[in-house]
C-alpha cells in the first residue's frame, strides 16, 4: 500500500496531475481503475500503431486487431472460413494476422497454396509448425520429429503397406465390421428397426474398428474395447487446439497424454515382439509391411519407430474419416433423393435376383460414379483440415500476380512468420464453383464438372516424386482435400475404400432421417472441422437383420 502511495506522490512530484477524487478512492478501486486504464492504453497504442504509423510496404497487409498478442484469435477461431473470405475481400489473397503471439500469413487460392504446399524445403518447414503438437502424441523419431527427407521415406514405407493387394482385402473386412456394429452395438433388428444416434460418435466408433481390423492389424482390433480405447482417448485429448497453441501446460490432460503415449507405444512394441517370436498369427498388415523397411542410408526402422508410425497413422485417419463419413451421411439423411440414387447404384452394380447384394470388392468400389461424387463433394464442402501451416525459414517473395501491392514494391513473407494454406477457400469459392455453398454431388458426374465454372483441372497436374513415389503435384489445383506437394496425404486410397464400403453398407441396409430441426452447423473449435449436434436415425430398409 505504501508502495502505491509512494508511486502516486512520485507522479505528483513529476508534475502529473492526480485528481483528488482518485486519491480519495479505496485502494481496490484505484487498482481496478489503474488496470482498466493500462489495458485501454495498451489497446490504444496497438490501434494507433496500426492506423497511424507507417508500415513496411514489403510486408503483407495486417488484419486489424485490438488486442496485441491475442490478435485475431477469436475472429479466426470461431469461423475460419468467414475470416478468410472477409479478409480476402478486404486485403486480397495474401494477408497476415496475429494469433496468440504468432504472426501468420495467409496465402489463398491455387497460387497461394503453391507458395506454402509447393514451397521449397529451404523456405518452408512443416515440422517447425507441427512438432510441438504431434511429437508428444505420435512419439519421437518419426513424422515431424525427424528431417523432412526421413518423413518422405516413411511415407514411402507406408505406401508400400497400402498395396492394391492389401486394399483388395479390406472391403470384406470392413463390411463384416459394419454388420457386427449395426446389429450388436447399435442393436438394429426386426424388433428394433429404428435407432437414433449421435452420428459423429457412431462413426468414430465404426471408423476406429474398421481401421483396426484392416490397417492396424488383428491385435489392435482385439484390444479395441479394452485398454487400447483408454490409451486412444487420452492421446486424443492431447490433440486439441489448446495443445497446438500451448504445447506444455501443467494440466491433467497433458499428463494423461504423455502417459498414454508411452503405454500405446509399448503396446505396439509388444505386438512386434510377439510377432517376432512367432507367438501370434496375423495377416500381412501395416506393421508387418513396416518391419524390414530400411532408409536409403541403410539404417532400418526400429521397432519403436514402427510403433510411432502406427500411432501417427491411427491419429491421421481417425478424425478425418470420422468427420467425412459423418458429413456425407448427414447430407444423405437430408437428401432422400440422393440416398435413393445411391441405393439404385448399389442395386445396379451388386444387386442379385433374390433382392440381396453381392459382396463389395475394391475394384467395384472404385467404379461407383455417384458414390465417388458424394465423397468428393463432401470433401469439397467439409475438408476436415481447414488450415495447413508451415513455418517460414527464409523470406518468401510473393509473385506480383498473387498480390499486387501498392507503390511498385513486392510483398515478402518474412522468416519467422507461419504461412497458412486454406484449400477449403478455393474449394468453396463462388468464383470457381456454381452454387458453391450447396452440396451438389451431381456436379462431379460430368466431364467438366456440372456447376463448376472453371475447367476441372484437379486431375491434370504435373507428376512429382518427393521421395514417396510419383504423385500429382496438384499445388495449384482448386480442389485439395488431401493436401498437395511433399506433405500430400498417403491415406487417400485407404480413406476412399473405407468410406465407400461403409457408406455402401449403410445405403444398402438403411434409410436415414435428420433428427434435428435444421442441417447441423459447423464446429471449428476442434482440430478437425466437425458437425454440431449431428443426430440422425437409421431405419432398416428390409426386415433382414
Ligand atoms: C497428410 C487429409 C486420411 C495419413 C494429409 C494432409 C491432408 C490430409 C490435408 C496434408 C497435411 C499437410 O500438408 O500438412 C486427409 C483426409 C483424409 C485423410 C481428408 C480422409 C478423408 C488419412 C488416412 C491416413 C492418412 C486414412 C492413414 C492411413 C496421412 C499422412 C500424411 C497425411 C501419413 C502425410 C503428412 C505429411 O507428409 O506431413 N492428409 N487425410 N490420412 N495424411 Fe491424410
Amino acid at each position: 500500500m505504501n508502495d502505491t502511495f509512494e508511486k502516486i506522490s512520485l507522479l505528483q512530484e513529476l508534475g502529473v496531475h492526480i485528481p483528488p477524487w482518485y486519491t480519495a478512492l479505496p485502494l481496490v478501486a484505484r487498482i481496478a481503475i489503474g488496470f482498466v486504464g493500462s489495458v485501454a492504453l495498451i489497446i490504444g497504442l496497438n490501434v494507433f500503431r496500426q492506423v497511424a504509423l507507417p508500415r513496411n510496404k514489403s510486408l503483407p497487409p495486417m488484419v486489424f486487431h485490438y488486442i496485441p498478442w491475442f490478435g485475431s484469435a477469436a475472429y479466426y477461431g470461431e469461423d475460419p472460413y468467414k475470416f478468410f473470405f472477409e479478409c480476402r475481400d478486404k486485403y486480397g489473397d495474401v494477408f497476415s494476422f496475429v494469433m496468440m503471439g504468432r504472426t501468420l500469413t495467409v496465402a489463398l487460392g491455387p497460387k497461394g497454396n503453391n507458395l506454402s504446399l509447393g514451397g521449397k524445403t529451404s523456405q518452408v518447414r512443416a515440422e517447425d509448425a507441427y512438432t510441438h503438437l504431434t511429437t508428444p502424441v505420435f512419439g519421437k523419431g518419426v513424422v515431424y520429429d525427424c528431417p523432412n527427407d526421413m518423413l518422405m521415406q516413411q511415407k514411402k514405407f507406408i505406401k508400400s503397406g497400402l498395396t492394391t493387394e492389401a486394399l483388395q482385402s479390406y472391403p470384406p473386412l470392413i463390411t463384416s465390421e459394419c454388420e457386427e456394429f449395426f446389429s450388436h452395438d447399435l442393436k438394429l433388428s426386426k424388433s428394433n428397426p429404428t435407432v437414433k444416434v449421435d452420428l459423429l460418435k457412431t462413426m468414430s466408433e465404426l471408423i476406429i474398428c474398421t481401421a483396426a481390423r484392416t490397417l492396424q492389424g488383428k491385435e489392435v482390433r482385439q484390444a479395441i474395447n479394452g485398454k487400447f480405447a483408454q490409451y486412444y482417448e487420452d492421446l486424443d485429448g492431447g490433440f486439441t487446439p489448446l495443445n497446438f497453441l500451448f504445447p506444455n501446460l501443467p494440466l491433467p490432460s497433458y499428463r494423461r497424454r504423455d502417459k498414454a503415449q508411452k503405454a500405446m507405444s509399448d503396446f505396439y512394441m509388444k505386438i512386434i515382439e510377439e510377432r517376432k517370436k512367432g507367438e501370434s498369427d496375423h495377416e500381412h498388415d501395416m506393421i508387418s509391411s513396416l518391419q524390414g523397411s530400411v532408409y536409403k542410408d541403410g539404417v532400418p526402422l526400429t521397432d519403436r519407430d514402427i510403433s510411432h508410425i502406427m500411432i501417427a497413422l491411427l491419429m491421421a485417419g481417425q478424425h478425418t474419416s470420422s468427420a467425412t463419413s459423418s458429413w456425407a451421411l448427414l447430407h444423405l439423411a437430408d437428401r432422400p433423393d440422393i440416398l435413393e440414387a445411391l441405393y439404385q447404384e448399389q442395386v445396379k452394380h451388386f444387386g442379385k435376383a433374390d433382392g440381396t447384394f453381392s459382396p463389395m470388392t475394391y475394384e467395384a468400389v472404385k467404379d461407383l460414379p455417384l458414390m465417388d461424387s458424394v465423397i468428393r463433394e463432401t470433401l469439397r464442402m467439409h475438408a476436415p483440415i481447414h488450415s495447413i501451416y508451415r513455418k517460414v525459414i527464409s523470406d518468401i517473395p510473393v509473385p506480383p500476380s498473387l498480390a499486387a501491392p501498392a507503390e511498385n514494391s513486392s510483398y515478402v513473407i518474412p522468416t519467422g512468420h507461419f504461412i497458412l494454406a486454406a484449400p477449403g477457400v478455393s474449394q468453396m469459392d463462388p468464383l470457381i464453383w456454381q452454387n458453391s455453398k450447396t452440396w451438389t454431388p451431381e456436379r462431379w458426374l460430368e466431364e467438366k464438372g456440372v456447376g463448376q465454372t472453371a475447367v476441372n483441372t484437379y486431375t491434370k497436374s504435373e507428376q512429382v516424386d518427393y521421395g514417396f513415389g510419383a504423385v500429382s503435384k496438384g499445388t495449384e489445383s482448386p480442389y485439395q482435400p488431401f493436401g498437395a506437394g511433399r506433405h500430400r496425404c498417403v491415406g487417400e486410397q485407404f480413406a476412399y475404400t473405407q468410406l465407400s464400403t461403409i457408406i455402401a453398407y449403410i445405403v444398402r441396409h438403411f434409410t436415414m432421417k435428420l433428427e434435428v430441426p435444421s442441417f447441423p452447423e459447423t464446429n471449428y473449435r476442434t482440430m478437425i472441422v466437425l458437425p454440431k449436434n449431428p443426430y440422425v436415425s437409421f431405419t432398416l430398409r428390409k426386415q433382414e437383420v
